[in-house]
Formats: structure tokens, C-alpha cells, sequence
């Protein structure tokens, strides 16, 4: 396990490295599509920041007039006017300076939210192959962690770094006018500080997407082992997870610290060449004052501007680091976002009749899931189901059972042959179009955190508060749900009630009921109930199973016996078919699978 996660560290630095190479700040275009909606708020905000900018640099011109005139007799008239102007210059920096913050901070805000709604809805329409290759964690890290790196740069770095660029232009044009020779001489300056930043920019950029990287990892692992954390106690496997998780951790540290590192390091050269030049400037300024070439004023005006310049470059710097922390983040976000599903519509999908019939016909399908290519799951079934008809699909954990009801799904797309819902092929149908047409009960019943009547009503989200009760009434979950402290309206899900495996089932046969599709599937949906629900549940199934078609996978063969077409399935390949009476008396694997269990039962009453 050590030397696998090992090996997935090296993967991520090689991933890393790989995409070094692109333009630093190209990932960041991708949010364009993002900013245009904005606009006008986005100008506006552009208004506020020359604006601010601008009376800023009005102050050293100030403090120049204050030196050179303010201090003589025969200006002090003028000077109370000229103190007003500067309060009037300075309530408008604060008003254009806050209106820019809020502009900039909704635009942040408006483009996150925009972004994590994308991703989310874009996540939910993949297919199951990339949940099989992505963890849901990472996913979650990034719809969080690198969604709010994106903020931090769309709602303050990217206006701080403006700012100061628009501060540090100013400052430098100013500075020219001020004093040619001495702005002459700090240009020579800016090379030493511009070429740290390119240099050691690169190479922060790839750290800090390494470092995303090992952040995802991170909160993958914490997920898998909180969601398990019964489990976890059970194995008394808390301390093997503490360390992983903490292993987990010191590495995502170890690569935020190499990554600071390289920034410390950038961040030393840039304010010690500035300092540097700061003091080489004053030095020369200050022999050229003593020599009468320049005011004290004009020199004062001068190192202003030249701080405000070299603060001004320090702050870009300094938002540099997150900017590409942000430009790694949105090159993670897009990358789900350019992520197709594997299963989507075509172009012009053919509708399926409405309302559909529910025929369905497997031709020589043959299928290998695309993580277990090697492997097949189907080989050649073929079989069809006339509208109405029931079916029952048996065999051994394994035989494919469970993945013929995901291609019935479109969860994934056959390699060889085709399916058939009323004559169409269902490749060539939009997928949502198909599953409106299905309703499952799956082996594993899934609740979502809400009362029970949300989740019944899952199934059909427009159903009343009757048609919820009637369904569970069916699926005989009305007694067990009314016994409960708040009956229907019982909370689920982590801060709710946990009901047991079979009221879970229950609720799902409910739901699957409440849908009403002409196409039922349910898979092993009575496996986790006792003999007495059983018969229960399967009253309602047989009134649900009426007047639509439906496919029954069953361990027991008990609750399928009665079914006319019982089909075989054995390793991916269909092995028999009949009545249980016929199959039964041909011998073989259903054969012997009924000996085991009628035999047993009847063991175990006598
Ligand atoms: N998502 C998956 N990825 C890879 N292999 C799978 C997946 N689901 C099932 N399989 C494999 O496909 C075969 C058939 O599985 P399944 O249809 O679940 O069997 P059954 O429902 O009959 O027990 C098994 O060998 C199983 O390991
Ligand atoms: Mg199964």
C-alpha cells in the first residue's frame, strides 16, 4: 500500500511536470467564459480602481507642494484651501477604494458560485466509468478547496495585483516626469526584479498544483475512512488509518512547504533588490539636492512614487504565487469539466414511443467493463421480454445478473451487439429518455438525508402526499414507517433515524412503485427482508408487476419459482431457460441451486 500511494506521488509530480511547459497563466483563460456575464460590473469596477489609483498618486504631489511652498509665510492664507482639497482627494480614494472592493468581492463570489454549480451539474451528468476512476473526494476537494482558490484571485488578488500595476505605472510615469535621471537609473532596477519572478514563478506554479494535488488526496482518503468509520472500528483499524491519514498529511504539508519555500525565496530577491535600489536612488537624489540640480521637495515626491512603485511590485509578487495557485486550480476544474461522458446522446436521438410499451431484446450483447477490460462480464446474451411479461434472471454472485440491468440503464454501452427497448436500439436514444422509462430497485437500496416521504417521493418528484402512502402502503412499509416517533415526515440519512436493511429495501420498492415506469427491474429487492415482510412485499410486487414488464433478479428461488421464464446465467453466458418445473427437471446449475435451497428449507422445518 505504501509503495502504491509512493508510486501515486510520482505520478502526480510527472503529471506536474508534464503541464509545466504551458504558459503559466493560460489555465486562468478558461475562466473567461465565467467573467463575460459580468461585464458591466467588471467595467465598473475597473472605473473604481483607476480611480482610487489615481487620487493615490495625487499625494506625493501633495507633499512636494507642502515641502517646497508650505512652509513659508506668504502661502499660509492658501494653505487651509489647499489641506480641504486634500481631504476631499482623500474621502474620495476611501469611497472609490471600497466601491472597487465590493464590485471585485460579488464578482468573485458570483463566478465561484457559477463555477462549483458547472462542475457539480456537469459531474452528476458522467458516466459510471469516472466515478470508477476518479475518487468522489477528489471530486468534492475540487469542487471546494479549488473553487475557493479561484475566489481568492477572481475576488481579491487579481484587483490587489491591478491595483498595484495601475499604483506601480503611474508611479513610474510620475517618477519620469519627476526626475528623468534618477527614473533612469531605477529602470535599470526592474530587470532584477521582474526576472526572479519569472524564474522561480514557473516552478511555484507546479508546486502548487503539486500541492493541490496531495490536498485531494488527503480529503479522498478522510472520506473513505469516515464513510466506513463503522467498519474501521469494527477491524480495529483506527490506528493504521491514523497513520495513512497522517502520512496522507505530512505529505500534502512537505509539498505546501516546498512550494512556500520556492515563494520565501522569490519574495527575499524581490524586496532586497528594491530596498537596494531605494537606497542607490536616495544616495544620488540626495547629492543632487545638496548640489541645488532638484528640490528637497521634488526628491521627496521622487521616493514616493518610487515606494509606492516598489510596494506596488511587491504586492503583484506576492499575489503572483496565488494566482498560479488559482491558474493550477482552474486547470484541475476544467479538466472535469472537459471530461465527456462515455454515454451520452447522439446528436438526434430517436424518441422512444410515449407511453412506451416496455419490449425489450438483448441481440448477441457482449460486454467487458472498461476497468476490467480482460474480463468479460456478458458474451452473447440474447433474449427478449414482450410488453408485460416477467422474467427472472438467476445464477451464481457474479453470472452478470446485475450488469444486464446496467446496460439496460445505459450506465455503459455494449461493446458487441445491441439492446432493444420497443424496437429501438437504446444506443441510439437519449439516455434520460430511456431511464424514464425504467424503475430499479437496486441490490444495494440507496437513502438520501430527508424525511421518508422525500424519499419515497424521489421516484417521482410531482407525486401527492396520497399516491407517497399508497405506494408504501404496497411495498408494506406503511406499518413500520407510521410506527416511527414522527411518521412520514422522519428525518433520514446522518442526523436522522437508520432503518434496518429491509425497511430500506422497503422504501426503495416504494419508490420504485410511486414511479410507475412500464419497465421494472429489481434486483434482488427481498434479499435483506424475513420470510413474514417477504410475503408481504411481495403482494404489492405482484400488484406493481401487473401490467408492465419487469425483470426479477433473486438469490432465492422461492420468490421467484412462480415466474413462467426463469433464465439461467452463468460466468457472463446465458446457460438455460424455462419454467422452474422444466429446469428443475432438465438438471444442472438451477437444478442444483433448487436442491440446495428447497432441501434446506425443508431441513430446517422438519
Ligand atoms: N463496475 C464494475 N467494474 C468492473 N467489473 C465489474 C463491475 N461490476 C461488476 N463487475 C464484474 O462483472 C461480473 C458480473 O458482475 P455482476 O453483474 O455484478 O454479477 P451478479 O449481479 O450476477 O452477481 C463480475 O465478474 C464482476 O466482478
Ligand atoms: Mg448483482
Amino acid at each position: 500500500m505504501a509503495r502504491g500511494s509512493e508510486q501515486y506521488t510520482k505520478e502526480l509530480y510527472r503529471q506536474a511536470d508534464r503541464r509545466a511547459p504551458s504558459k503559466a497563466l493560460s489555465p486562468l483563460r478558461a475562466l473567461m467564459p465565467f467573467l463575460a456575464p459580468y461585464r458591466g460590473m467588471i467595467v465598473a469596477a475597473g472605473f473604481a480602481l483607476v480611480a482610487a489609483a489615481a487620487a493615490a498618486l495625487v499625494l506625493p504631489a501633495a507633499v512636494r507642494g507642502v515641502i517646497d511652498h508650505g512652509f513659508s509665510a506668504e502661502d499660509a492664507a492658501n494653505i487651509g484651501r489647499y489641506f480641504l482639497a486634500l481631504i476631499a482627494v482623500a474621502g474620495f480614494m476611501g469611497v472609490a477604494s471600497a466601491t472597487r472592493f465590493y464590485l471585485v468581492s460579488w464578482i468573485g463570489e458570483r463566478v465561484v458560485a457559477d463555477v462549483r454549480t458547472k462542475v457539480f451539474s456537469h459531474v452528476l451528468s458522467l458516466s459510471p466509468s469516472f466515478f470508477e476512476t476518479v475518487r468522489i473526494g477528489e471530486v468534492l476537494s475540487r469542487l471546494t478547496a479549488d473553487t475557493t482558490l479561484v475566489q481568492t484571485v477572481v475576488g481579491s488578488s487579481a484587483s490587489v495585483a491591478l491595483r498595484n500595476l495601475v499604483l506601480a505605472m503611474g508611479s513610474f510615469v510620475l517618477m519620469v516626469v519627476t526626475s528623468p535621471k534618477l527614473a533612469a537609473l531605477c529602470l535599470v532596477g526592474v530587470p532584477l526584479t521582474v526576472a526572479p519572478i519569472i524564474l522561480f514563478g514557473r516552478r511555484v506554479r507546479r508546486l502548487s498544483r503539486t500541492s493541490q494535488d496531495r490536498v485531494a488526496d488527503m480529503s479522498a482518503y478522510a472520506g473513505e475512512a469516515l464513510n466506513a468509520v463503522l467498519t474501521v472500528q469494527a477491524f480495529t483499524h483506527e490506528n493504521l488509518d491514523r497513520e495513512k491519514f497522517q502520512r496522507s498529511a505530512e505529505g500534502s504539508f512537505a509539498a505546501a512547504i516546498q512550494r512556500n519555500r520556492m515563494r520565501a525565496a522569490l519574495t527575499a530577491f524581490i524586496i532586497s533588490f528594491v530596498g537596494f535600489g531605494i537606497v542607490v536612488v536616495l544616495w544620488i537624489g540626495a547629492s543632487d539636492v545638496l548640489a541645488g540640480r532638484m528640490t528637497g521637495g521634488e526628491l521627496s515626491q521622487f521616493i514616493l512614487y518610487a515606494v509606492f512603485l516598489a510596494s506596488g511590485m511587491g504586492a503583484i509578487s506576492e499575489t503572483w504565487g496565488d494566482v498560479q495557485r488559482a491558474s493550477g486550480a482552474t486547470e484541475r476544474l476544467m479538466e472535469i469539466l472537459s471530461t465527456e461522458p462515455t454515454v451520452k446522446a447522439p446528436d438526434n436521438p430517436v424518441p422512444l414511443p410515449r407511453p412506451a410499451k416496455g419490449a425489450i431484446r438483448f441481440d448477441n450483447v457482449g460486454f467487458r467493463y472498461p476497468s476490467r477490460p480482460e474480463h468479460r462480464a456478458l458474451a452473447d446474451v440474447s433474449f427478449a421480454i414482450a410488453p408485460g411479461e416477467a422474467v427472472a434472471l438467476v445464477g451464481p454472485s457474479g453470472a452478470g445478473k446485475s450488469t444486464v440491468f446496467h446496460l439496460l440503464l445505459r450506465f455503459f454501452d455494449p461493446q458487441e451487439g445491441r439492446i432493444l427497448f420497443d424496437g429501438i436500439d437504446i444506443a441510439s436514444a437519449d439516455p434520460r429518455d430511456v431511464r424514464r422509462n425504467i424503475a430499479l430497485v437496486a441490490q444495494d437500496p440507496v437513502i438520501f438525508a430527508g424525511t421518508i416521504e422525500e424519499n419515497i417521493r424521489y421516484g417521482r418528484p410531482e407525486a401527492s402526499a396520497e399516491d407517497v402512502r399508497a405506494a408504501a402502503m404496497a411495498a408494506a412499509a406503511d406499518e413500520f414507517i407510521r410506527r416511527l416517533p414522527e411518521g412520514y415526515e422522519s428525518l433520514l440519512g446522518e442526523r436522522g433515524v437508520t432503518l434496518s436493511g429491509g425497511q430500506r429495501q422497503r422504501l426503495a420498492i416504494a419508490r420504485a412503485i410511486l414511479r410507475d415506469a412500464p419497465l421494472l427491474l429489481l434486483d434482488e429487492a427481498t434479499s435483506a427482508l424475513d420470510a413474514e415482510n417477504e410475503r408481504l412485499v411481495q403482494q404489492g410486487l405482484a400488484n406493481l408487476m401487473s401490467g408492465r414488464t419487469t425483470i426479477v433478479i433473486a438469490h432465492r428461488l422461492a420468490t421467484i419459482q412462480r415466474l413462467k421464464r426463469i433464465v439461467v446465467m452463468d460466468q457472463g453466458v446465458i446457460i438455460g431457460e424455462g419454467s422452474h418445473a422444466e429446469l428443475v427437471a432438465r438438471g444442472g446449475l438451477y437444478a442444483r441451486l433448487a436442491s440446495l435451497q428447497f432441501d434446506e428449507a425443508k431441513a430446517l422445518a422438519s
